[in-house]
């Protein structure tokens, strides 16, 4: 039988945090111990600490208990720090340790699960001349490029990760092909030119690079894909598959075993991608800590230090507000937008109305037959108490009233009033579900028959049900609709700003798609599919590491913030009726929904000028977010101090691509923040500013016009913002530079006005 996992509808691929349970205080517990930035030798080796990391331990754990005096893992290569088996009292006691910056508890992320592309650069291309795009056609990708994703593992005989014309594997390349008995040397290729997987809990360790859950294959072959023709899943979204950078190598580190994925392993796999030599690192994952309590974060500043960009997903918990994880400045944060195709399934009621909902089954019920409908709740409590034989005959049908226990950050499977386990226990026919979030999210349910409708459409169906004495309906089979418009569309689930640790930093960075996408799965069934449909900012945030990744094979040697700049300042707000982009409820998307807007990878690569963040600008940002200069020294590897006058305000100043003031004083003194620009393009080029800006906030741009020459390659500007009389609250704006030609620099700002 194949899992219920993979039968369940997906939505929501991204990977849940279960806080550990609260047993007794002092039973050992496993811990993660971070001690900042590693110190290299004078010949460049990296000093072996894990005597070092044992001596520690022993000084903290009582020698009754010595086989406790050994690590789980042990990171060495760009930060140092260990897990270990720890009780709270001495997990205390370390955290006040001379070099240990953060102590904190492992975590589990619990696993409950082509055209895009094309969407995404037929978009693109209308809005830059024929000159500037032709001037990239002729140009050959580089094949250098190795992205690291951090996630369930991969399946590797997919054809998404075939190597056909690929060149030798890059000789900087050091990492590894771990085997496992279902995993050999030979599954990795000149595409998937490395996997690793951590299993250091369990001594008769399982653990396998193979992804027996989906997530990992399906973001893997997303952000870099190879070309496939004639993928489809079984006929619908029929076309050729691809990446967002097929060109592109594929390191795979799985942090999960077959059933959890642990925090200390997402620290292990930072450290080993980083000494691998990926340059590029996607985590459709997260968690919700402070920054130094957060392995993403701790993991993703290492990364930025050594070169390496980290992009990840902004969470699955919108539309309300404050949602996004992933938030610090040396992340690039992705949040999830619909494509132009979609997936319908109407339902149709005895009394003879139809609803259209969203939903994927390849399920052939037709009109003809009708079967009788009933609340999912009552069919749960008659469960309990009607005998075997009755369930099977009289229950057919299922309507869920609104969700209510779909936890915050929710995520992998859908969770609904009724499990999906008791359906099945009543041999349910098929299953509407009334959810005002997920009503434009089709979920693949294989030949399960299953839609998704508003709370005006199920309000309907409810008072249908409610006022007749046998109810009944069928759900008609999936319809695709291509060329969908509006689209792109914010998705009301993609996590949103205001940043919840610091609102001085705008989040979520931008959107890509991320509803209904097709791309490689884990097969499974009698006929198994190789490609499927996942939903979740999971999906999108490997767009946006495919997108990097082929800027960076046309523009070797850009570093990440460059890279992030020109994706941030040529995203696209506008969609495929030339409309300004809008979230799911009709109104227009703003930078706390969308970020700077919809990536759009053509017009990236020639943005005209950049914003560079340096690890100096994250240093000074957790200097301002107000971590104390021993730890902040720990954690670099130069003699950097904390300027004296560091303040939250200060935040607003980093040299960011966006801009963003949590508090803005009605009717005081303008707040001023700086920026400093690079210019890669034309050597002489002249830029002048437009703002845009609401009617109460003044806004203004000095110098107005910049100016690059041969030796002016970077210019300063500053911008001023003074309420008038505002709304209260956050006003949005934004401010494009423009060449005369055909460059738009365009960056977004918020202001929260008090
Ligand atoms: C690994 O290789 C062995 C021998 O070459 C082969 O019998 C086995 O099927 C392979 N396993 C996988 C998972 O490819
Ligand atoms: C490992 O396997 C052996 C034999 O199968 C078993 O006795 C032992 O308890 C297992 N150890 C762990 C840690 O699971
Ligand atoms: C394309 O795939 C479909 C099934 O998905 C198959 O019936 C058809 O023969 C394939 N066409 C080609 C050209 O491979
Ligand atoms: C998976 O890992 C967790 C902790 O990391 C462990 O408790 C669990 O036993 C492991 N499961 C398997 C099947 O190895
Ligand atoms: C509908 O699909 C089911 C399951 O695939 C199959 O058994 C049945 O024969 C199909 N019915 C029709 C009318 O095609
Ligand atoms: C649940 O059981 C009660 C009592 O047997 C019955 O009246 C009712 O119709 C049942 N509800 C459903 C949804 O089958
Ligand atoms: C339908 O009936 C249920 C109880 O049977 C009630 O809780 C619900 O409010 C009713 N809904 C509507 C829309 O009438
Ligand atoms: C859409 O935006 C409006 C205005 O910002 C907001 O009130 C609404 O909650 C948003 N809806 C969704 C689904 O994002
Ligand atoms: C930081 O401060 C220390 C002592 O106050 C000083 O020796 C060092 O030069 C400073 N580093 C920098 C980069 O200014
Ligand atoms: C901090 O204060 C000093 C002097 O008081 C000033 O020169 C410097 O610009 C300030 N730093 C920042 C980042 O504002
Ligand atoms: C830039 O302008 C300078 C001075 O006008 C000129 O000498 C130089 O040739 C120009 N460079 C390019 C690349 O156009």
């Amino acid at each position: 039988m194949a899992s219920l996992l993979q039968l369940l509808p997906f939505i929501c691929l991204h990977l849940l945090i279960v806080i550990a349970s609260t047993s007794s205080n002092q039973t050992p517990k496993p811990y993660i111990v971070y001690m900042g930035s590693s110190s290299k030798t004078e010949n460049g080796d990296v000093e072996d600490t894990e005597l070092a990391h044992l001596q520690l331990l022993s000084t903290i754990i009582p020698s009754e208990e010595s086989e406790r005096i050994s690590l789980i893992h042990h990171y060495k290569h760009a930060f140092k720090g260990f897990a270990a088996m720890l009780a709270e009292k001495e997990a205390l006691a370390l955290s006040g340790h001379e070099g240990v910056v953060s102590v904190f508890p492992n975590s589990l992320l619990q696993l409950h699960t082509t055209r895009s592309w094309d969407f995404l650069e037929a978009e693109g291309a209308k809005k830059k001349s024929r000159s500037t795009w032709s001037h990239h056609k002729n140009c050959k990708p580089s094949s250098d490029v190795i992205i690291g994703v951090i996630d369930t593992g991969v399946w590797p005989e997919s054809p998404s990760f075939n190597d056909k014309g690929f060149g030798k594997i890059p000789s900087r390349w050091k990492g590894v092909c771990m085997e496992s008995p279902d995993f050999n040397k030979s599954n990795c290729n000149r595409k998937l030119i490395g996997a690793r997987y951590y299993d250091n809990t369990n001594q008769n360790a399982t653990g396998s690079s193979r992804d027996y859950i989906g997530h990992g294959t399906h973001t893997a072959s997303t952000a870099a894909g190879a070309h496939v023709g004639n993928a489809s899943y079984y006929g619908l979204a029929k076309g050729k598959a691809r990446g967002g950078s097929p060109s592109s190598r594929l390191a795979i580190y799985n942090i999960c075993n077959q059933t959890d994925c642990s925090t200390s392993n997402i620290l292990k796999a930072f450290d080993d991608a980083i000494h691998d030599g990926v340059d590029i690192l996607s985590l459709s994952l997260g968690i919700e800590a402070p920054y130094l309590q957060d392995p993403v974060a701790i993991g993703a500043f290492h990364a930025e230090e050594n070169g390496v960009m980290v992009i990840a997903s902004a969470g699955n918990s919108g539309p309300l507000p404050s949602t996004v994880i992933n938030t610090a400045p040396w992340i690039f944060t992705v949040g999830a937008s619909t494509i132009d195709r979609t997936f319908v399934s109407t339902v149709l009621l005895g009394n003879g109305k139809a609803f259209q909902g969203s939903g994927i089954s390849l399920s052939n019920l037709s009109h003809s037959k009708t079967y009788p409908l009933a609340f999912g709740k009552d069919i749960a409590t008659n469960l309990s108490v009607v005998s075997q034989a009755r369930r099977s005959q009289e229950l057919q049908w299922r309507i869920i009233g609104s969700k209510e226990n779909s936890g915050q950050n929710s995520c992998l499977y859908y969770q609904s009033t009724v499990s999906y386990e008791t359906m099945i226990l009543a041999k349910a026919k098929g299953y509407i579900l009334v959810d005002e979030v997920y009503k434009a999210v089709p979920f693949s349910t294989g030949l399960f028959p299953f839609v998704i409708v508003g709370n005006s459409q199920g309000f309907q169906i409810i008072n249908y049900i409610n006022s007749t004495k046998n109810p009944t309906a069928t759900i008609l089979p999936t319809v695709e609709v291509p060329r969908y418009k509006p689209a792109p569309i914010v998705a009301s689930f993609s996590s949103r700003g205001p940043g919840p640790l610091t609102g001085n930093i705008l989040k979520p960075d931008v959107t890509a798609p991320g509803v209904a996408i097709l791309a490689a799965i884990v097969p499974f069934g009698e006929k198994p599919a190789d490609y499927g449909f996942m939903s979740g900012t999971s999906m999108s945030c490997p767009h946006v590491s495919g997108a990097a990744a082929f800027i960076k094979s046309v523009h070797p040697t850009w570093t990440s913030s460059m890279i992030k700049s020109a994706l941030m300042t040529t995203a696209s707000v506008y969609d495929n009726i030339g409309k300004p982009l809008k979230n799911d409820s009709g109104y227009y998307a703003n930078p706390h929904q969308m970020g700077a807007g919809e990536i759009s990878p053509h017009n990236a690569l020639n943005p005209g000028f950049v914003f560079e963040t340096t690890t100096k600008d994250y240093l000074r940002f957790l200097c301002y977010y107000g971590y104390s200069n021993k730890i902040i020294k720990a954690m670099s590897n130069t003699n950097f101090n904390c300027s004296k006058n560091s303040s939250h305000k200060l935040i607003s100043n980093i040299n960011y691509p966006s801009i963003s003031i949590s508090k803005l004083d009605r009717h005081k003194v303008a707040t001023i923040v700086k920026r400093t620009v690079t210019n890669v393009g034309s050597v002489n080029a002249t830029y002048a500013a437009n703002v845009q800006a609401p009617s109460g906030l003044a806004v203004n741009v000095y110098p107005k016009k910049i100016e690059f020459s041969e030796n002016k390659k970077k210019v300063s500007f500053k911008v001023s913002f003074k309420s008038k009389d505002p709304d209260s609250g956050y006003n949005f704006g934004s401010i494009t530079w423009w060449d005369g030609q055909d460059n738009h620099v365009r960056m977004v700002f918020a202001v929260n006005v008090q």
